[in-house]
């Protein structure tokens, strides 16, 4: 016997936020409606888009739905309520109030993840209701459920991508035609890549805070965004670009999480790196993001994709809307934040890597000598050393064998202070070339 239809289920979202990625979620779940129904065995109907400019009109978003009543939004007890806001505050206030009403909440907010996520997590707990955030860290690719799911039977060794698509944006367009930093930057503004402060991206603060985001979730540990060593690429100069490339190498800014080899905590760290051109990273070109995950029994995987842009990241922001209201109709939740192995988070003088060290030196007997004791006496073994010019316009161009961080730190001090080296032109660290 058949029974009518149940009239279907009508789940609620509210939007804070209707920017690049909100003013794009707006739409998908527009066009999308009846698939996403048949999906997840409800209608999701938007009650509202919390912005701060109500007048001005945005495409895709029915201009009935525009408030900037966000505290009254995001305590409406929606189903969902999704923070595409950015930044600490209000955006953490405004999930806390919505957890407390019930809601589920979708954030794509690394910042506020990598600061105060534990905060999040415990009202999610507390208040029986979903957190997620796979928008957070690299756009459209499908990583984070990988790593808490796919992957949670293996055991997580290294990760190690580029996760900014702005400063990826930057590094391939000056290295493919030596093009004006500044100029880039502004591009990758208006193509809605960059976040609202873009110093976010070039100073490495965005990959760091997706860098602890990835980190926490690799290895089971809560890691912030304090606890990431972090450089970003306004130091890194056309010069460097085309240094790299005449020695076969691109610049990336790599996002590190790894073991220690002792395994007594993990490392986490943000900073350019030389990749050799034959290294998959180095063909990531664009705002497009890469990462590999080595895992003990999976062995290497990678995942690949549009890493920032409203389109992309609003993609991830509705599978997690999907996964909830999956949920909703079911009456479950998915898992929550899983710290039981509280690792130490160690120091970035523990980490273990290659290195390329430019010196501006005095072309004269005993130099060579000078700077190679430098090397062994901290017990960094070279791997090669190029001469480069000669009397004053001399460079020495050296490359390490693996390393501790610590150990070339204070190879480089006992370099800026010896008379044979004028100036230490440039030091990077060199990753993705096999061997030790
Ligand atoms: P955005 O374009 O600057 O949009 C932010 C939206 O939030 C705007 O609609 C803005 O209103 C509203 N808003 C911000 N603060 C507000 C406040 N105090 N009160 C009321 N409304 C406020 O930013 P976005 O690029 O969409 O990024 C949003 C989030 O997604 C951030 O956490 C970002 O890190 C993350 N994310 C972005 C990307 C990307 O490629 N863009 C990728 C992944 C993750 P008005 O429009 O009226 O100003
Ligand atoms: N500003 C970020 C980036 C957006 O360039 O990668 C995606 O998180």
């Amino acid at each position: 016997m058949t029974t009518p239809d149940a009239a279907p289920r009508e789940l609620t979202v509210a939007l804070l936020g209707g920017g690049t990625v909100g003013s794009q979620v707006a739409r998908l779940l527009t066009e999308s409606a009846d698939d996403l129904a048949a999906r997840t065995g409800a209608r999701l109907r938007v009650v509202g888009v919390g912005v701060r400019d109500t007048v001005r009109p945005r495409d895709g978003i029915d201009a009935g739905l525009l408030t900037d009543d966000l505290a009254g939004l995001a305590a409406s007890g929606a189903d969902i309520v999704v923070e595409v806001l950015g930044g600490i505050e209000p955006a953490r206030s405004l999930i806390l109030a919505a957890m407390e009403a019930g809601s589920s909440v979708v954030t794509a907010n690394k910042a506020l993840l990598a600061e105060d996520g534990a905060t999040l997590f415990a009202a999610a707990e507390k208040h029986g209701v979903d957190l997620y955030y796979e928008a957070s860290v690299a756009g459209a690719i499908p990583l984070l459920r990988p790593l808490r799911d796919s992957l949670a039977g293996d055991k997580v060794r290294r990760v190690l991508g580029i996760v900014n698509g702005t400063t990826n944006f930057i590094l391939s367009a000056m290295d493919e035609n030596g093009a004006d930093y500044a100029d880039v930057l502004a591009e990758a503004q208006a193509l809605g890549y960059a976040e609202a402060d873009p110093t976010a991206d070039v100073e490495g603060y965005d990959a760091a805070a997706k860098a602890a985001i990835l980190a926490s979730l690799a290895f089971h540990t809560r890691v912030r965004l304090e606890d990431v060593h972090r450089e970003g690429i306004t130091t890194v100069s056309a010069q460097d670009v085309a240094a790299a490339r005449d020695m076969g190498f691109v610049i990336k800014l790599l996002a590190v999480a790894e073991l220690a080899e002792d395994e007594r905590g993990v490392v986490v760290r943000v900073h350019p790196a030389m990749v050799p051109r034959s290294h998959p990273l180095a063909g990531v070109r664009g705002a497009f993001n890469a990462v590999f995950v080595e895992a003990d029994a999976a062995g290497q995987v990678m995942f690949y994709g549009r890493g920032a842009g409203g389109a992309p990241t609003a993609s991830a922001v509705l599978g997690d809307i999907v996964a909830i209201a999956r949920h909703r109709v079911a009456g479950s939740l998915g898992p929550g934040e899983s710290t039981y192995a509280r690792l130490d988070v160690l120091p970035v003088g523990e980490a273990v890597t290659r290195y390329y060290v430019n010196l501006d030196v005095a072309d004269k007997p005993g130099v060579l000598a000078t700077v190679a004791s430098a090397f062994a006496d901290n017990g960094v073994s070279i791997q090669n050393v190029r001469q480069d010019g000669r009397g004053d316009a001399a460079r020495l161009v050296v490359r390490t064998h693996t390393a501790h961080d610590s150990a070339l730190s204070a190879t480089i001090d006992r370099l800026r202070s010896t008379d044979a080296v004028r100036a230490v032109v440039g030091v990077m660290r060199v990753e993705g070339e096999g061997g030790s």
